[in-house]
């Protein structure tokens, strides 16, 4: 059967959007309660207004399924992001705006994030917050529990935090609000957009 050439109507917008878009990879990384999940949030309420499509990679949905065999030793973790590299990389790959947001604690592994995305675009973002003030946020109660001693190997009290020295991105979230600084991200998509 012949393909008129604008048969790609048929389709509907959101798929044409989808193949005109760059794909690329946001990978946050940032302590427990720094506000990884509540910034990746606005940025898709943005960039769906704006017809752009992207995939949320939350640690906290990952762990859930995909990584629900793994613990939080710092092997479980590297698997963690080894594993979010991987699909992060393949969405990207497939035209999505994917915005990774697992605590992501060592470097190395953000580097290697790096490497599997090859020549994808790839943002290193910051999402910075001191240690006590997400200890004073501690929206999910971690924190609290970490220090009665019923989460051991936690971020920042019994699990390394490796701050990036170098991120394409630094957003403190205790200067500004999250919606700023969902922005800000917004900017760094749209300015790959061709
Ligand atoms: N400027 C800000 N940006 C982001 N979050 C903020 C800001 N100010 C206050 N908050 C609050 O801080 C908390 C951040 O929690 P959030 O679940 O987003 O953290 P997270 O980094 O995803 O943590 P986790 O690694 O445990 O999933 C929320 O309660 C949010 O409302
Ligand atoms: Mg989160």
């Amino acid at each position: 059967m012949s393909v008129r050439s604008n048969d790609f109507q048929l389709v509907g917008i959101s798929e044409f959007v989808s193949k005109t878009q760059t794909g690329m990879i946001v990978w946050f990384t940032g302590l427990s309660g720094a506000g990884k999940t509540t910034i990746a949030l606005k940025i898709k309420e943005r960039l769906d207004a704006l017809n752009l499509r992207c995939c949320l990679l939350d640690g906290d949905d990952l762990r859930r399924g995909l990584n629900s065999d793994l613990g939080y030793s710092d092997e479980d973790r590297v698997e963690n992001m080894r594993r979010t590299a991987e699909v992060a990389a393949l969405m990207a790959r497939a035209g999505l705006i994917t915005i990774s947001s697992l605590i992501s604690p060592f470097a190395k592994e953000r580097r290697i994030a790096r490497v599997v995305a090859g020549d994808l675009p790839f943002f290193e973002v910051f999402i910075d917050a001191p240690l006590a003030l997400c200890e004073q946020r501690d929206p999910k109660g971690l924190y609290k529990r970490a220090r009665q001693g019923s989460i051991k190997d936690f971020t920042g009290i019994g699990s390394a935090y490796e701050p990036p020295v170098s991120p394409d991105l630094r957003l403190d979230t205790g200067m500004s609000s999250a919606d700023d600084l969902a922005a800000k991200v917004v900017e760094l998509i749209l300015a790959k957009q061709v």
